[in-house]
């Protein structure tokens, strides 16, 4: 559901949709962060956990 921050991962390549409920900070996001949970690909994507 985006809350618990627990599935936080690196975005290295490609796009998602993220709908979050603030499990994330707006920092983490701009450096690059997602929560896997809440979000889908817009296409290929490579992520590092
Ligand atoms: S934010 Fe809790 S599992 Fe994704």
């Amino acid at each position: 559901m985006g809350i618990c921050g627990t599935c936080k991962v690196t975005l290295l390549e490609g796009e998602v949709d993220m709908e979050h409920n603030g499990g994330i900070t707006e920092e983490d996001e701009a450096a690059g962060e997602i929560l896997s949970c809440c979000s889908k690909p817009r296409g290929n994507v490579v992520i590092e956990f």
